[in-house]
Parts: structure tokens; C-alpha cells; sequence
């Protein structure tokens, strides 16, 4: 098993229904069968305070308000990073995530309009105790074609979580602001193009990480 010096985060961010997750999975197992130490995490909901939250901020039959919503995903992140994130990294694995402070950027900053960037980027910078990941993949949708997926897998809420319930306009916003994200940190961040396989979106990924890998 191969350890690398401080470990390596990757992130996938992306709208609802773009893939992330089953992204996120196949990179890690790949990964191990490198013979790397990998993870694979999410947010929300990667730890077991996490998993309370989760069901908190989605669950569509309770509303919460705007900013409560905003402190209980800074909430599942803080915990997220300190008893998931942090410890992987230490041991030298490779942590792969679904979501991370990007997403509240996109979902709480740009789409709601919630609180001016710079505040809530540094108010995120805190609850990551400074921890970013070393590539975002930023898996690109049609916000149509994400929703319709994202509504009919949804995992815990039969018709899609409280966010999904918000429809396209959000999502358009959504996939808009992440985009623009990563024009600003084209270091850091890698888009993949709607394409119409998995097994494509999944070699292009583990090619880029490989390229951008510690040796
Ligand atoms: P996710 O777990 O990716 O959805 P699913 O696995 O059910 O497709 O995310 C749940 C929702 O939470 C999604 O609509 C995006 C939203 N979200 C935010 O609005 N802000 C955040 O910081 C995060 C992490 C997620």
C-alpha cells in the first residue's frame, strides 16, 4: 500500500444529477487498486453528526430558513473535515469527496444570493480549518437532464430532496456559477463536459489525477 507524504484531496462538485458520486467511487476504487490508501466521502452527510444534518436541511417536509440552512451545512462540513477529512489526510490517503465548500458557495452564495463571497468564503475557510482540496472536477450537466436525474434517484426523499424541489431555476444558477468558479481557479479546478458515458467522464478524471498526483 502506497502512502503519500500529506495525503491528497480531490473534490467533485457539480449540479444535482451530474454524477458525482458514482464519479467519486469509481476514482477511489481505482485508486486502491493502484494500491493507494483512498476514501471516498461526502457532503452532507459523511460522518454521524452529518448524517442527523442531512436529514435536517433535506428533508422536504420541514422548511428552514435561509440561513439556518447556511450555518447546518457549514455545520456538517466543520464536522466533516475534522473527524473524516483531516485524519485520512494525515495517514497519507487519498480522500475523494462529494461536495465540499464549493457547493456553498454555488447554492448558498451565488443561487440564493445569500451573503456577499468574500464573507461566506472565509466564514467556509474556517470550517475547513484551511484544508482545500488539490483538484475539483466540476462534472458539467444540462440542468434539465440533472434534475430529471437527480429527482428520480433521489436516495433519501422519494421526489427529490427540498433543494431539488426548487427546480430549474435554481439549477441553471447553479451550473452558471460553478462554471464561472472554475474560470477563476483553472489551476485547481477541471471541467468535464457532459458526455454520454460513465466509463469516458471516468477515465478522463483518473488521467487528471494521475497527471496532477504527488509521485
Ligand atoms: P447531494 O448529497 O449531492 O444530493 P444527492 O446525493 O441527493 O443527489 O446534495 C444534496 C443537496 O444539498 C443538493 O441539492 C445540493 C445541496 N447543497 C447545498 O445547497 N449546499 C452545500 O453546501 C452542499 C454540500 C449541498
Amino acid at each position: 500500500m502506497s502512502h503519500l507524504k500529506d495525503g491528497f484531496f480531490i473534490a467533485f462538485e457539480g449540479p444535482d444529477g451530474s454524477g458525482k458520486s458514482t464519479q467519486a467511487l469509481i476514482l477511489s476504487r481505482r485508486l486502491c487498486e493502484d494500491g493507494y490508501d483512498s476514501i471516498v466521502t461526502e457532503e452532507p452527510g459523511g460522518t454521524e453528526i452529518g448524517a442527523l444534518l442531512r436529514d435536517i436541511i433535506l428533508n422536504p417536509e420541514r422548511p428552514i430558513s435561509e440561513r439556518t440552512e447556511l450555518f447546518l451545512f457549514l455545520a456538517d462540513r466543520a464536522e466533516h473535515v475534522e473527524k473524516v477529512v483531516k485524519p485520512a489526510l494525515q495517514k497519507g490517503s487519498i480522500v475523494v469527496t462529494s461536495r465540499y465548500l464549493f457547493s456553498t458557495l454555488v447554492y448558498q452564495g451565488s443561487a440564493r444570493k445569500l451573503y456577499p463571497y468574500k464573507e461566506l468564503y472565509a466564514l467556509n475557510r474556517f470550517a475547513v480549518d484551511d484544508i482545500l482540496p488539490d483538484i475539483v472536477f466540476c462534472l458539467d450537466v444540462a440542468p434539465e437532464e440533472g434534475l430529471l436525474k437527480a429527482t428520480n434517484n433521489s436516495k433519501d426523499f422519494e421526489g427529490g430532496d427540498r433543494i431539488e424541489r426548487e427546480g430549474l431555476k435554481l439549477q441553471r444558477k447553479v451550473r452558471e456559477s460553478y462554471l464561472a468558479l472554475a474560470r477563476k481557479d483553472r489551476r485547481r479546478w477541471v471541467v468535464i463536459q457532459p458526455s454520454s458515458s460513465i466509463e469516458e467522464i471516468s477515465t478522463l478524471v483518473y488521467d487528471e489525477t494521475r497527471r496532477r498526483m504527488p509521485v
